[in-house]
């Protein structure tokens, strides 16, 4: 990761703070590790992801039904799903720093120093054996083999002090009521996927609402898990939202609908105003699926970071639901009328994290401009995504403008969020919009009294053009509409 990348997301990381998109947790407190809490422009841009993502998944699509599961669920859930047995990361520490590590983590950065030193064969040598750890003793034993063979030293205080390579659970436990019932001792999980509330909803959603197979059920809502490392701001959270969606189909028909998922939601991105060239889909090569996929790819943004995965689509054969079936004892299969066969579904899921995909909104719409002498911050953000989407201005703090601005504000504002704003200079209220992704400002002047007219200012020209006031809205939709990165 070169400097000016880790200077960009610090400024991204800046800019979150000073405009009120992202806080850190607590903050009065010291803040809480990978924990953050989002202000007003924060909320308001994640409300339009969220509703864009539910558009164009329940919307759209009339055989796509929507779920609100709980967070907490059956202990058994966690058992049948395998999160017990294998959610596991392998973690370091370093006993000097006390700082903690992903033992996998700690060689790929190995790996990748090695390329830019460009001693490739090396590099290979290191990246096979990471590759095929696990094969000869167990995971943890060949991770720490590898770290001792290349004396992989500690990021933060360059020690060579490791403790040994220890499995971690990343699912939080808590207690469940006053006193655990009996068999609940072991407590209960905040859950680490909200994929589980559908598959345990199936039946339910089946039984009660006009859907047959193919059929989906798309859900939002807030997921746990205890990260090892975590010093990636919104990137990698311990509190997170995902926007997920499980395809229920035959078997048969699920190489088709993974390969018609994969293609739709890497169009989402695109529809969402992310550059083409910033977007990949990384497939998982067959020897590295999860034991119950058939298929899986990412997709892939290029953050500040490099190149992450912001999205997954998983072809997950009927692994869940005959999970589900074997540790419930209740059946899990399903008619299909149009073949008239029984079967249990074959799932295909589309997986995205919420606030993974506002850092990748930010990241994309972040740039820096010289504008007379001066630098310009603004956020070229899709205008169906800008918090505020509409500034008006009264050109100064005077009742006449004043009045028509609030007349605009009345009417725009069944439309648009808008920001009414008579403080401070014209050029400083534009730089502060600039800077929260605000598409069009709209300027009440003088002169616009006189001829019922107003000026709209377009955040990425910044070219200004002159609009009646009653075709205010309509003007507005039509640039909306038109827009693109
Ligand atoms: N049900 C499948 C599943 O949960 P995943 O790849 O573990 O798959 C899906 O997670 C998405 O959730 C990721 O692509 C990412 O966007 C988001 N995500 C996962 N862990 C996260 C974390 N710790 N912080 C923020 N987002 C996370």
């Amino acid at each position: 990761m070169s400097i000016e990348h880790l200077q960009q997301l610090d400024k991204i990381v800046s800019l979150s703070k000073a405009r009120g998109f992202i806080y850190p947790s607590s903050e009065i407190y010291g803040g809480l590790g990978a924990v953050y809490d989002y202000g007003p422009m924060g909320v308001e841009l994640r409300r339009n992801i969220r509703n864009q993502w539910w558009k164009a998944m329940t919307r759209k699509h009339a055989n796509i039904v929507g779920l609100d599961a709980s967070i907490f669920m059956h202990p058994k859930v966690w058992e049948a799903s395998g999160h017990v047995d294998g959610f596991n990361d392998p973690m370091i520490d370093d006993k000097q720093s006390k700082k903690r590590y992903r033992a996998d983590h700690l060689i790929e950065g190995l790996i990748a120093r090695l390329e830019k030193d460009g001693k490739v064969d090396q590099a290979a040598k290191v990246q096979e054996a990471l590759d095929t750890a696990g094969s000869r003793d167990g995971l943890c034993e060949d991770l720490e083999a590898i770290i001792h063979e290349y004396e992989i030293k500690s990021p933060d205080s360059g020690a060579f002090d490791w403790t040994a390579v220890r499995q971690f659970n990343l699912m939080f436990k808590t207690q469940f009521g006053a006193v655990a019932a009996a068999g609940d001792n072991d407590g209960i999980y905040l859950r680490p996927e909200t994929a589980q509330g559908i598959f345990v909803n199936m039946k339910n959603v089946m039984d009660t609402s006009r859907v047959s197979i193919p059929f989906g059920i798309a859900q939002i809502g807030k997921a746990f898990r205890n990260e090892v490392v975590a010093r990636q701001f919104v990137f990698r959270m311990r509190e997170f939202e995902q926007m997920e969606m499980q395809y229920f189909v035959a078997p048969g028909t699920d190489e088709e609908a993974y390969n018609e998922w994969l293609e739709k939601r890497m169009s989402w991105h695109l529809e969402l105003g992310i550059r083409k060239e910033h977007l990949r889909v990384a497939p998982h090569p067959q020897d590295k699926l999860a034991h119950y996929a058939r298929a899986a790819a990412d997709i892939h943004y290029h953050f500040p970071i490099g190149w992450q995965e912001v999205e997954g689509v998983h072809n997950r054969t009927d692994f869940d639901m005959t999970r589900h079936q074997e540790f419930s004892g209740k059946k899990m299969e399903v008619f299909d009328q149009a073949t008239q066969s029984k079967f249990i579904p074959y799932v295909i899921e589309t997986s995205i994290g919420l606030d993974r995909c506002m850092l990748m909104v930010l990241c994309d719409a972040y740039r820096e401009e010289e504008v007379e002498g001066d630098v310009r911050t603004v956020l070229k953000m899709h205008p169906a995504l800008a918090p505020i989407q509409v500034g008006i201005f009264p050109l100064v703090k005077k009742p006449e403008l004043q009045e028509v601005a609030s007349k605009l504000e009345t009417d725009l504002s069944d439309h648009f969020t808008v920001l009414n704003d008579a403080s401070g200079s014209i050029g400083k209220r534009y730089r502060r919009l600039d800077e929260i992704g605000t598409p069009y400002c709209i300027t009440v002047d003088f002169d616009g009294l006189e001829d019922q007219t107003v000026t709209i200012r377009d955040r990425d020209t910044m070219q200004q053009s002159r609009v009646s006031m009653e075709k205010v809205p309509s003007v507005l939709h039509q640039k909306m509409d038109a827009w693109a990165p």
